[in-house]
């Protein structure tokens, strides 16, 4: 345990789950009638020739969002795997094209980390537009000598506009988390207007570039697809204001981080938060965490306990209702 080696946990139908995930996951797994677990029991993700060879021959695959399910996994696997279940909402690690030839079914995670995520949204928003984690490290340096009316100075979200990019179950939950905080309007973007959505918050569909334009805030909660890759670009962040703060929750890959980079190091926008980045996790020496008004954090939107262990049980659900040939409590329709 915790050697990173695959391990047997339970006795026909098998499955291979790629790390090690909250015990109630397992557990659900390890005690269902007929389910042998093959497991990389690691904190750490499994070795790709570990996971080759893990799912050789099995029936299921509990992955996560770090493990990359393309054709060469599939071909590993052979015609046996019949179902994939990711814990997570995400799903742009899995080749769902290569999936649906081979008539393999995927469940998912959705609803249950939205709370979570968009308080973590919130909470980077507020951290990168009010300075937080700036300020601390002056009070660690000494750089706080006394009261200064100009000093660590950020914007507020009072009177302000809030652009979502991705009006989706976590963009909703986002903008009923601002909306108290007296913001005057919303926009957001999409691949169409979403009436019943935005109804709530009053939201205005809007194109990307008027979004940008508009904004004291931009909020990524979209899903990285082919159109959302690189979306938030050069031409993206020059359109934004220069008193405007930017956060992404989606995918690193949404943003061009060069452009970025450029954007927040000459002052063309104030601020950034991101908890998602190309690659993860972000080396050290990245360019973007030498500067003060970037806020990075290691992809923890829907690390609370309650939510991992919930997701993990849900994960475990899905491919166990798949593997029996019933509705899975969360299927990606393909
Ligand atoms: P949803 O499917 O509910 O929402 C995704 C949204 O993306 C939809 O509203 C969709 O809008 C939007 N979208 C799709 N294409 C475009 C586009 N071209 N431009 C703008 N928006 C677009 O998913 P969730 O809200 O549950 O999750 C969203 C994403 O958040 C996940 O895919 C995942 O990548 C990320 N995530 C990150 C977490 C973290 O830890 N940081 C935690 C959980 C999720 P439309 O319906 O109009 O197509
Ligand atoms: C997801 O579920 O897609 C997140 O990125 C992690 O919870």
């Amino acid at each position: 345990v915790g050697s990173g080696r695959s391990r047997a946990v339970g006795a026909a139908m098998s499955v291979f789950v790629t790390r090690r995930i909250p015990a109630e996951g397992l557990r659900v797994l390890s005690q269902a009638t007929g389910c042998r677990v093959q497991q990389w029991d690691s904190e750490e993700p499994v070795p790709r020739a570990e996971l080759l060879a893990g799912v050789a021959g099995t029936r299921g695959l509990l992955c996560l969002l770090s493990d990359r399910i393309d054709r060469e996994v599939l071909e590993a696997a052979g015609p046996s795997l019949k179902v994939i279940s990711t814990m997570s909402v995400g799903f742009d690690h899995l080749a769902l094209d290569e999936i649906k030839k081979r008539g393999i079914r995927v469940g998912y995670t959705p609803d249950v980390l939205t709370d979570a995520t968009a308080e973590l949204s919130v909470a980077l928003l507020l951290s990168a537009c009010r300075r937080l984690p700036e300020a601390a490290e002056q009070v660690k340096s000494g750089g706080w000598t006394t009261w200064k009316p100009l000093w660590m100075c950020g914007y507020g979200l009072s009177d302000s506009t809030v652009g979502i990019i991705g009006l989706g179950r976590i963009g909703q939950a986002v903008a009923r988390r601002l909306k108290p905080f007296g913001v005057r309007k919303f926009l957001y973007t999409g691949s169409g207007p979403k009436p019943e959505s935005a109804a709530e918050f009053g939201a205005e569909f809007v194109p990307l570039t008027r979004l940008a334009e508009e904004s004291d805030f931009v909020v990524v909660t979209c899903a990285l697809t082919p159109a959302t890759q690189g979306m938030c670009n050069k031409d993206f962040f020059g359109r934004m204001k220069k008193t405007s703060v930017f956060v992404n929750t989606s995918r690193g890959a949404v943003v061009n981080q060069e452009d970025l980079y450029d954007a927040l190091a000459h002052g063309q926008i104030a601020a950034a938060g991101l908890d998602v980045t190309t690659p993860e996790p972000l080396p050290t020496d990245h360019p973007l965490l030498s500067l003060k008004n970037c806020v990075v954090l290691p992809h923890i939107g829907s690390a609370t306990y309650t939510t991992r262990s919930t997701m993990a049980v849900l994960a475990a659900n899905n491919l166990l209702a798949g593997l029996r040939g019933e509705p899975m409590p969360h299927e990606l329709k393909l």
